[in-house]
């Protein structure tokens, strides 16, 4: 990268939370290995049997709010830049965690929706929550209860703020992924975009991944985040 970049786009991914405890998707014994996909994050699976869809994001839900699992140094890196950086900065997640809030970070779009939000089936509204969802639960706009489901994207649904981010991607000149295996459109084609319009790329990740960035760092996002971004402020 020769001059300093004036506009950053980041992407993060599940990786950027694993040191914090949340296991991945796609490794040995993550999510994907014990859950079958179509059964628990498709709408045909909630159609099929919303209890057991219910139940995944539940335990889900009580394993973020348990007092073991918090922002890692990769999370307090980018919201300290985010603070520190005077260009324009945008963060995209694909995370359904709180880390990035509860680190600090406030630029911050959940493209693939929240763990502690649920939406109602008949309004489109969605609430805040923090504890199990089910066939007895209350949203506020129905009589009856049982008309809610997770806000939260499934394989088959569009993810959110895609015209924002779409916005940013074709403005930025550096964009940078964290913590991600690249295996999920839209978000794996995000750092093309921003190559389209000149934008510097960059991955930083525990392995390689086989994306045509410009550049990577490989290692643990507790390590590899903060030395980047550090760095980059210094330039
Ligand atoms: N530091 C940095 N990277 C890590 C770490 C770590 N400590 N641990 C794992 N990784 C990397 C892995 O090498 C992998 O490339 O994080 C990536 C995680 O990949 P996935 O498990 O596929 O997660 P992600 O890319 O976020 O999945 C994208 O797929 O299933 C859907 O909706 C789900 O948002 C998710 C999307």
């Amino acid at each position: 990268m020769s001059k300093s970049p004036q506009s950053i786009v980041v992407l993060s991914g599940a990786g950027i939370s694993a040191e914090s405890g949340i296991e991945t998707f796609r490794s040995e014994d993550g999510l994907w290995a014990n859950h079958p996909v179509d059964e628990v994050a498709t709408p045909e699976g909630f159609a099929r049997n919303p209890s057991l869809v219910y139940e995944f994001y539940n335990m889900r839900r009580r394993q973020l709010l348990s007092d073991k699992i918090r922002p890692n140094a990769a999370h307090t890196a980018l919201a300290k830049f985010e603070h520190e950086f005077p260009g324009s900065f945008l963060l995209v997640t694909q995370n359904i965690d709180n880390l990035h809030e509860r680190a600090g970070s406030q630029n911050l779009l959940h493209m693939h929706g929240e763990l502690l939000k649920m939406r109602c089936l008949n309004s489109k509204m969605v609430f805040d929550i923090r504890k199990d969802i089910g066939f007895d639960t209350h949203c506020r706009c129905c009589r009856s209860p049982g008309n809610v489901r997770p806000h939260i994207v499934w394989f088959g649904e569009m993810p959110f703020h895609m015209q924002q981010i779409n916005s940013a991607l074709q403005s930025c000149d550096l964009f940078v992924a964290i913590g991600t295996s690249g295996n999920v459109y839209p978000a794996s084609g995000f750092y093309q975009t921003a190559k389209i319009r000149k934008a510097h790329t960059v991955e930083l990740n525990l392995e390689e991944t086989g994306s045509a960035f410009d550049s990577h760092v490989y290692g643990p996002a507790t390590e590899v985040v903060p030395a980047y971004f550090e760095a980059l402020l210094a330039t």
